[in-house]
């Protein structure tokens, strides 16, 4: 099997067809079950182009619309520049730009006094609803209608997992640029020929590099146990290892899942790592990072969670500059197929054949790469 073509990794015209094919019907993670507390609270969640929001109800439900008013097409909610927090009072959704308010099913509800149409039907003009579904804590949305149920795709490869929901968020959430497309950076989570060889500069490493077993469907699963140790050792991978041997019964390791198209979860002895790559213009991406964990107050756990973060950081900052040259070599390479991928990389194997599967032929031409020497970083399945 080859690889995609560097043209896939160029072409301003596939964005549109990646966000039609891939993006618009498949789940996406939105935020855990503590991130919407309350009746009113609500999340902001951002892919490509488009925006939506999703919103826990005062029966406890959830409900998510695309975030764009039904007169003048403004966003409805901002929330917080990191977190996409939001509230709205009385569980009612006030656009800014000329007052119209939706209540939580997305009904338009009332329009300033002043503001006359002709023939007007308020129901007409609701908010366009998300596909919202909730699994183990984790609540997802689509801006169309999926192929499978989140349970489906999750259950097949996670449904020993615990219940996640007691979980809280430990830092705020954090987003970066990415120098390198959508696939790259989701194909470097997959990548596991590049551990313990890739330059220009080597990562500390927690665990073994992901072996991902076979699956016909829209997710992977694997295990690693704690690495004995790695080139690019640092203090705190040496701590955070032994700190993890010590946190849990022999062996020590991590679970992984990897859901199509841009989600890896990490379920490690010190809570949930979420890694989320989303689309950005053509040769870049931004990558989401959230983490969720029990709430333990214990010393040896915050040292293990801090080190842990500090190893996370330290391999992201490597993995930017070479998925940077990764990009910028596609570039190079134009037109041409890349090389055949190995038959054990099976992370890899199994993305680029989701990919071929669901998009179409490439393009004949490419066009020079924007941005190149714009800075980014990139993700680390493994740390
Ligand atoms: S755009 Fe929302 S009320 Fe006018």
């Amino acid at each position: 099997m080859r690889g995609l073509p560097a043209s896939w990794y160029l072409d301003p015209d596939r964005a549109p067809l990646e966000d039609s094919t891939i993006f618009a019907p498949s789940w996406q993670f939105v935020c855990h079950v503590s991130d919407l507390p309350a009746s009113g609270t609500a999340v902001r969640y951002d892919c490509g182009g488009r925006s939506g929001v999703v919103l826990r109800t005062k029966a406890g439900g959830l409900q998510g619309f695309r975030n764009a008013c039904r007169h003048r097409g403004a966003r409805l909610v901002e929330g917080d520049a990191h977190t996409g927090l939001a509230f709205c009072i009385d569980g009612r959704l006030r656009c800014p730009y000329h007052g119209w308010t939706y209540d939580e099913a997305g009904a338009l509800v009332s329009i300033p006094a002043g503001q006359h149409f002709d023939e007007f039907d308020a129901d007409a003009h609701s908010l366009h609803p998300l596909h919202v579904a909730e699994w183990h804590g984790l609540v997802f949305a689509a801006f169309q209608t999926p192929r499978q149920a989140v349970e489906q795709v999750l259950d097949a490869v996670a449904g020993t997992w615990p219940d996640l929901t007691s979980m809280r968020r430990v830092i705020e959430p954090r987003t970066t640029h990415c120098a390198a497309d959508w696939k790259l950076a989701c194909e470097h989570t997959l990548d596991i020929a590049h551990v313990d060889i890739a330059r220009p500069a080597l990562k500390p490493r927690l665990f073994a590099p992901l072996v991902f077993e076979l699956s016909d469907g829209d997710a992977l699963r694997a295990t690693a146990a704690v690495a004995t140790g790695a080139l690019g050792d640092t203090w705190s991978s040496r701590m955070c290892r032994q700190l993890l041997r010590d946190r849990q019964s022999s062996p020590a390791r991590a679970e992984y899942v990897y859901v199509w198209p841009n989600l890896l979860l990490q379920l490690a002895p010190d809570g949930l790592y979420i890694l989320q790559v989303l689309p950005g213009a053509t040769g870049h991406s931004t990558l989401r990072e959230l983490r969720y964990a029990a709430t333990d107050p214990g010393r040896e756990m915050r040292l293990l969670r801090y080190t842990h973060q500090r190893v996370r950081r330290q391999a992201f900052a490597a993995d930017a500059r070479l998925l940077a040259r990764v990009q910028q070599g596609m570039g190079v390479l134009g037109a041409e197929e890349t090389g055949p991928i190995a038959t054990g990389e099976v992370g890899l194997r199994w993305f680029v054949e989701h990919c071929r599967a669901r998009l179409p032929a490439p393009a004949t031409s490419t066009r020079p790469m924007r941005g190149r020497n714009r800075r980014g970083t990139t993700p680390s399945a493994g740390a």
